[in-house]
């Protein structure tokens, strides 16, 4: 079964054709980070914009690379929620106006559970159930996937997520937006003991994380260095913070696995690139027997592929959209 996707929850028009769920057929994605670069962070009116111009390009590009055109396509499928509402809008509608013209079936895909499918693609052997690390720059959760259509969230954030903590830690140290990857790239020198951060836990919640009093130590750092004329060594900095943001991700998914008695982990999401998150899981799990898997660098960050690959999953559940369809700003991934 072959279906074209589309992605356009965030800053990325996405448009991707997936077979059977695991074989990418084509993938084409339009970032528009350069324009949200200048303003620090993802102007959700520009976005919307953007994505109205793109969308079309992108999905026609998308058909040509798969050398195939709409009568080779047996579903259409979007992103649905969450994300930035005037973004995911354009999505959809372009999604629900192909279906009419075309008779294809809509599949709508939540955008968290398309995340975790990037990892299908890659590791064809991979099937739920298992648990669930997903971390990006809206979420921070943990997941019991227990099908592919059936998931159970244990564990998340109660205030900031992984990806925006990291983006506003690395926009205090002058990154650019988004700098998850630059902070990241900066640890690789520094010294991940030189600065005595907090490590937040949540009372009473051992799967759920806390990442703002954290964020809010390293800017006041910054700051309170700055008002006495110093700078402070970004490498260590950004390594100790690095180091602080996944220790407290991998404890709290550790403890899950063993409490929920699972051996299978899987990272999914923007922050899943990050190299030292994927460097301790895989430590941590090889020490314990575990099998653990994260996407390749290309699938981690939004993209159309992975809409394609849950989109499969959903379609074999019966999950089938009418022209009714809406977009939404919020939506539990269970
Ligand atoms: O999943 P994603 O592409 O978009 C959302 O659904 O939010 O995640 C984007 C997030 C951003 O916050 C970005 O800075 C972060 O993922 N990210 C990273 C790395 N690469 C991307 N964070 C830490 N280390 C990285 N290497
Ligand atoms: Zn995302």
């Amino acid at each position: 079964m072959k279906i074209l996707a589309i992605e356009s929850s965030c800053d990325e028009t996405a448009a991707a054709v997936v077979e059977d769920g695991r074989k990418i057929l084509s993938s084409v994605v339009a970032s528009q980070v350069e324009e949200h670069k200048l303003y620090g962070g993802v102007v959700p009116e520009i976005a919307s914009r953007r994505h109205c111009e793109a969308i079309n390009g992108v999905v026609k590009e998308a058909l040509s690379q798969a050398e195939l055109d709409l009568k080779g396509i047996d579903a259409i499928a979007v992103t649905y929620a969450p994300g930035l509402i005037g973004a995911l809008l354009v999505g959809v509608n372009f999604a629900k106006g192909l279906s009419a013209a075309s008779g294809l079936p809509l599949i709508p895909v939540h955008h968290l559970r398309s995340h975790i499918a990037s990892n299908y693609i890659e590791h064809k052997e991979l099937e739920p159930p298992f648990l669930c690390l997903v971390v990006s720059g809206g979420h921070s959760h943990i997941v019991e996937v227990k099908d592919y259509t059936s998931m159970k969230v244990i564990g998340k954030t109660r205030d900031d997520a992984a990806g925006e903590a990291f983006d506003k830690a690395a926009r205090a140290m002058g990154m650019p937006y988004p700098g998850g990857i630059h902070l990241d790239r900066a640890a690789q020198d520094g010294n991940p003991d030189s600065f005595r951060l907090p490590h937040p836990r949540v009372d009473g919640a051992p799967y759920d994380f806390s990442f703002s009093g954290l964020k809010t130590a390293v800017i006041n750092l910054i700051h309170n260095a700055s008002q006495k004329g110093n700078e402070l060594p970004v490498a260590d900095l950004s390594a100790s913070f690095r180091k602080a943001v996944v220790d407290s991700l991998v404890e709290n998914f550790m403890k899950a696995a063993q409490d929920l008695g699972y051996n299978k982990l899987v990272l999914a999401g923007g922050v899943s690139a990050n190299s030292l998150l994927r460097s301790r899981l895989s430590e941590e799990c090889k020490n314990r027997g575990w099998r653990c898997y994260y996407p390749p660098l290309l699938l981690c960050g939004d993209n159309g592929a992975m809409v394609g690959s849950q989109a499969y999953y959903e379609y074999l559940a019966g999950n089938v959209a009418g022209t009714d369809l809406n977009a939404r700003a919020t939506m539990s991934i269970e």
